[in-house]
């Protein structure tokens, strides 16, 4: 039997594709960045089926790739070439809340919208958002350990998985469900599987943390005239409003961007850079929030209002993108540099990929920057190596969000130490013993075995 026959009888003949056409939308990221021809694209709509088609592809030696909604954009949920694409889009049930727990059980290819809108009609919250809500997915979400814009609050996918069911590379399923809030008899295998980028297992189902849900949302635009303001607003906001749910950083090319894209005027002055802050509660928290921000901020107590001003930040991702393939990081900086950061970017890349234009916003309250580049070409590195030495060197991360993936994998080593990367290579191997599952995604040089369909 070949691989494709084994695959076959796992999940159903039309749920193995071969034809590029069809295979064509699960080989390219949504950035447009990374790309790469699959061998084969397999759907399946069970667990069993991801662990027979996991069976299959460890027999054949062909490795597989692991993909949700294909929302990521560091190249670790498409083929680099010739992988198996294992496609979780299939296993999208979502559950009815459990009130008791606040806790609701997911297929992994339910997406984060579908999440939202299960918790909402159960009278609690998602406690997760973000702009690629109606297609990126569950399994994504804990495999790349996501944040998005309310995590300052929520924390991020991590503090949200209360259970989680994962074929694991060696073909086994690891299932803790049972969702309690205290359980700490043994190794926290699911612990492990979250952040993993589809290394060590494929995540099946997820049982979610769900929160009370906030009566009254106020959000904030305020304009500040130095970096330094906004690191200052940042720890006011953090220590004065205690229902603070997301503060975002918006510097006046990304505004102007936007607002050029959405054919809108800005709503703000000029200034040096902006701060949009949310807080929630079951109160008004109107009152807090003015408490600490300039006369001059716009304060969004109407739905209508403060969807307008979550648009200009939603929408700079999409901008970006019609304008170019951007080379995309979300990189964490501590706050206490964050003004130094935002400063010596600019210049640097341009130094590296001279004539390029460079977008900074993201998550200020969590320290959580997007640098956005556009000009380079997809292949040139030379702007990835320049932001990515900057943020380790003023004590950050190279990947706050979006995982590590293949874009990042070979600075890994700017920020986990060789006794760290030896124990993640030791602990996969010993759950992926045949080297399956997504070589070459967050540890270097783990490389693709040759796959024949
Ligand atoms: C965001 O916060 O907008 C996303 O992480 C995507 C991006 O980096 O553009
Ligand atoms: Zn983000």
């Amino acid at each position: 039997m070949t691989l494709t026959d084994d695959l076959r009888a796992a999940v159903g003949e039309r749920h193995v594709l071969s034809d590029p056409e069809l295979r064509a939308p699960y080989e390219t990221d949504w950035s447009g960045r990374f790309h790469g021809e699959a061998a084969l694209v397999v759907r399946p709509g069970t667990t069993d089926e991801v662990a027979a088609v996991l069976a299959a592809c460890r027999r054949a030696g062909a490795p597989v790739v692991p993909q949700g909604g294909n929302t990521g954009l560091v190249g670790g949920g498409v083929p680099r070439g010739g992988e198996v694409v294992l496609s979780l889009g299939r296993l999208d049930d979502v559950g009815v809340p459990d009130l008791a727990t606040a806790q609701v059980e997911l297929g992994a290819g339910a997406t984060l919208g579908a999440l939202q809108a299960a918790a909402r009609a159960a009278g609690l919250d998602a406690a997760m958002d973000f702009g690629a809500r109606d297609s990126a997915t569950l399994g994504g979400i804990v495999a790349c350990d996501s944040g998005g814009v309310r995590a300052l609050r929520h924390g991020t996918a991590r503090a949200r998985v209360a259970g989680l069911e994962a074929v694991l590379g060696d073909g086994t399923v690891v299932r803790r469900m049972s969702g309690l809030l205290k359980d700490n008899a043994g190794l926290n295998l699911p612990a492990l599987l979250v952040g993993s980028e589809g290394t060590l297992g494929v995540v099946t189902r997820v049982r979610w943390r769900l929160a009370a849900p906030p009566r009254r949302r106020v959000a904030v635009l305020v304009a500040l005239d130095s970096l330094d303001e906004v690191v200052g607003l940042v720890g006011r906001l953090r220590t004065e409003v205690p229902s603070l749910e997301a503060v975002e950083l918006l510097l006046p090319e990304g505004i102007a961007f936007t607002c050029e894209y959405l054919g809108v005027p800005s709503p703000v002055r000029d200034a040096a850079a902006y701060v949009l802050a949310e807080a929630v509660g079951a109160q008004d928290p109107t009152e807090e929030l003015a408490a600490v921000v300039p006369d001059d901020a716009l304060l969004a107590d109407d739905t209508a209002t403060r969807e307008r001003l979550w648009r200009l930040r939603e929408t700079l991702t999409e901008a970006i993108a019609a304008a170019g393939i951007p080379h995309k990081f979300d990189v964490g900086v501590p706050i206490a540099r964050l003004a130094e950061f935002l400063e010596r970017v600019p210049p640097a890349v341009e130094a590296a990929a001279p004539g390029s234009r460079t977008f900074q916003f993201g998550h200020l309250g969590d320290g959580n920057v997007h640098v956005n580049v556009l000009g380079p070409e997809p292949g040139d590195e030379a702007a990835d190596e320049a932001v990515l030495r900057l943020a380790a060197e003023v004590g950050g991360t190279i990947s706050a969000e979006h995982g590590v993936g293949v874009a990042k994998a070979r600075w890994l080593h700017l920020i986990r130490s060789d006794a760290e990367i030896a124990a993640m290579r030791s602990i996969k191997r010993a759950l992926d013993p045949d080297g399956v599952l997504n070589p070459g995604v967050m540890l270097p040089g783990t490389a693709s075995p040759a796959a024949s369909a």
